[in-house]
């Protein structure tokens, strides 16, 4: 694993942003995993200014969304499509027909199948950016979730409901946070090529120190990237706390 320790938040979207930039020089056409959350949200605002000053064309990359929540339309404030598109895809030259998710609604069974068919078609994602959740979850792959897994209907934990709802959440009450979500799965964002993790704040410092320094262990999904041959780690200060120490 290579871990770079930045001094903060906009230092990790800048680094973010210029890997992803420099990712697709080398391979326009790439295949890319994208996550949404509070973590990536600087990463695409630097991507929108790099496209606006005509430093990344994006028109040959196909983006797949890591998850979704379960039982809500794309127009939901809080759907993860409705994210990405609004922070990314609303204002970069991606063609629509290049951008996929899975469906947050309909039969969770089918809407999963489609989407492994969609990722594997083109081959292994090129490259998969992931965040991570407090309790070491990588996309809605929560504790315990068998690192085989595909993608398919998930319940959340009950740490990743209660962080989901904040005053900008989308949502209008903690008990709308739905109770499942559609998510990649383990097994499948293992076969991208090359994985870049973020992390900011005190509050993953934990998750980071328990996913790159502890045990291989189903109870810290995140932990399977130890077993990944290509993981860049991007991570402030705040987040690497606890990385040297016993
Ligand atoms: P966050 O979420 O970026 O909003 O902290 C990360 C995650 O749960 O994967």
């Amino acid at each position: 694993m290579n871990v770079i320790v930045v001094a903060n938040y906009d230092e990790m979207s800048e680094r973010a942003a210029a890997f992803v930039a420099a990712e697709i020089g080398h391979r326009p056409d790439l295949r890319i995993g994208l996550p949404t959350g509070n973590t990536p949200s600087g990463m695409y605002e630097r991507l929108v200014g790099m496209h606006r000053r005509g430093e990344v064309d994006f028109s040959q990359i196909s983006t797949f969304n890591l998850d979704e929540y379960w039982g809500i339309e794309f127009a939901h404030p809080a759907a993860f499509a409705r994210y990405i598109g609004d922070r990314f895809l609303a204002h970069v030259n991606v063609p629509e027909e290049q951008a996929h998710w899975p469906d947050g609604i309909g039969q969770a069974e089918q809407n999963a199948a489609a989407y492994e068919v969609l990722l594997s078609k083109g081959g292994p994602l090129g490259l998969l950016i992931l965040g991570i959740g407090v309790n070491g979850h990588i996309g809605f792959n929560e504790p315990g979730t068998n690192f085989a897994s595909r993608t398919g209907l998930v319940p959340l934990a009950e740490r990743t409901r209660q962080d989901a709802f904040h005053p900008r959440s989308g949502f209008d009450s903690a008990e709308d946070v739905p109770t499942h979500g559609i998510t990649m799965g383990i097994g499948t964002m293992m076969e991208s090529r090359r994985i870049l993790l973020l992390a900011s704040g005190q509050s993953k410092a934990q998750a980071i120190k328990k996913a790159l320094a502890g045990s291989v262990t189903e109870d810290v999904p995140a932990s399977v990237l130890q077993r990944h041959p290509d993981v860049t780690v991007i991570v402030d200060e705040a987040a690497a706390a606890l990385l040297d120490a016993d």
